[in-house]
């Protein structure tokens, strides 16, 4: 303690392997070796903020864990938290809880589409949205975006089209009924401004689609950048949009599966209901805990936590800038992950693979599974200490000096 200040320390390393956690202890099953410095699924290597442990414990040593509905102090933490971060004024009736961000973009997709309808995403996409279309019977209708001199930008002609019956058409099943939006951008790391959102939602919504924005990331963003939720453009984009929201991104919460879908127009909040009932449980005890601590008293540890991702970031970048050149950061508004471009090895998707992780000992995310686009290209977390990290970075760097 520093004063009333808890300072975390985030350069500490701690065992993680035999706790059932899917980025320790299933790298070997998926990678097929466990030598490896894991740097792939989203989850971060660092304890969470000391009041949702507080909160979680005083909850544990009351043995009484039966059925749970959120109380007015869990909406209400939300509803203030939306306001406090983003002056979103929400109203607490729009707020659904779910156990997780993915099986609501299921349930959303569901709710307002017909199999053979078409929903667009805008690739490289999040892995997981590829199921969310497919599963429900729809076919995607890609929309790629655009790498323009080292950044991403939305191809809005492209998307225009995906509304024209006769013109770029993926499939001739129907006009897309609406778009997964991913703000900030999953694997890409793009924050999309006022004015990005505001083109984009004039063409699905005038074109009478529908905005299914995920927003999971939106809290982790580096110094002098600023979300916009989707529905704050204006009452057209808030009544013609569902927001996915969550604190398991921000708070490294995913074990605890509790997130917070707005849906302010009525029918299609109904309708969403409707198709969660009796399939999607709610979220459990521990996971509105944690919420509600998390949004009321963790900004401590993420004014903190971001500091110490936007040095790791810096870090990374100078560390590929002087000792691997071959490889380009594509440098990310937030999130921690950092898509990597790779094409300057001149390996095959297959080789990149087995060569990060047999020559370089790392496991990071292929990009070809976000889709097409996302062909020579890595996705590297680097939520882990400093020194891991520079380990990480070594290996590949002795890694790619094999190949000269
Ligand atoms: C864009 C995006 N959406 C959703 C998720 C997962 O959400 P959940 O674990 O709440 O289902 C992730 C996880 O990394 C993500 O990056």
């Amino acid at each position: 303690m520093e004063g009333n200040i808890l300072k975390y320390n985030f350069d500490q390393i701690y065992n993680r392997k035999n706790t059932d956690s899917l980025k320790w202890d299933v790298m070997k099953p998926i990678f097929e070796r466990d030598d490896l410095i894991p740097m792939w699924v989203a989850d971060m290597d660092f304890p969470v903020a000391q009041p949702i442990i507080d909160a979680l414990k005083k909850r544990v040593d009351h043995p009484f864990y039966g059925y749970t509905q959120p109380g007015s102090s869990v909406i209400d933490a939300v509803v203030d938290r939306m306001w406090r971060k983003f002056q979103w004024k929400i109203e607490p009736e729009w707020v659904i809880f779910t156990p997780g961000v993915v099986p609501a973009l299921h349930a959303a997709v569901r709710s307002l589409t017909h199999p053979g309808d078409e929903i667009i995403l805008q690739e490289p996409a999040y892995h997981p949205f590829f199921p969310v279309v497919k599963n429900s019977g729809c076919h995607i209708a890609s929309n790629p975006l655009k790498l323009v001199d080292g950044r991403y930008e939305m191809d809005f002609d492209d998307l225009q089209s995906k509304f024209d019956p006769k013109k770029g058409r993926l499939h001739n099943h129907g006009r897309a009924k609406a778009i997964i939006f991913c703000n900030p951008h999953n694997p890409v790391g793009r924050l999309w401004n006022g004015e990005e959102i505001r083109k984009m939602g004039e063409i699905i919504i005038g074109n009478g689609g529908f905005v299914i924005s995920d927003e999971i990331h939106c809290e982790i963003l580096f110094k002098g950048r600023k979300h916009t939720p989707f529905a704050t453009i204006s009452p057209e984009f808030q009544e013609n949009s569902i927001v996915c929201m969550s604190p398991s991104k921000t708070f490294n919460l995913p074990g605890l599966e509790v997130s917070s879908i707005i849906i302010p127009n009525k029918k299609v909040r109904d309708n969403f209901l409707n198709t969660l009932a009796g399939i999607v449980p709610s979220p459990n005890i521990f996971g509105y805990i944690a919420l509600k601590a998390a949004y009321m008293e963790g900004d401590e540890w993420l004014e903190q936590v971001l500091e110490y991702l936007e040095d790791n970031l810096i870090f990374l970048r100078e560390y590929f800038r002087k000792n691997i050149p071959s490889i380009k950061v594509i440098e990310p508004d937030g999130t921690y992950l950092i898509w990597l471009d790779c094409r300057d090895l001149g390996l095959n998707n297959h080789n990149l693979k087995v060569f990060l992780r047999d020559e370089g000992k790392v496991a990071i995310e292929d990009g070809f599974i976000f889709g097409k686009s996302g062909s020579g290209f890595v996705r590297m977390n680097i939520a882990l200490p400093r020194s891991v990290l520079q380990e990480g970075l070594k290996r590949i760097e002795i890694a790619v000096n094999k190949l000269i």
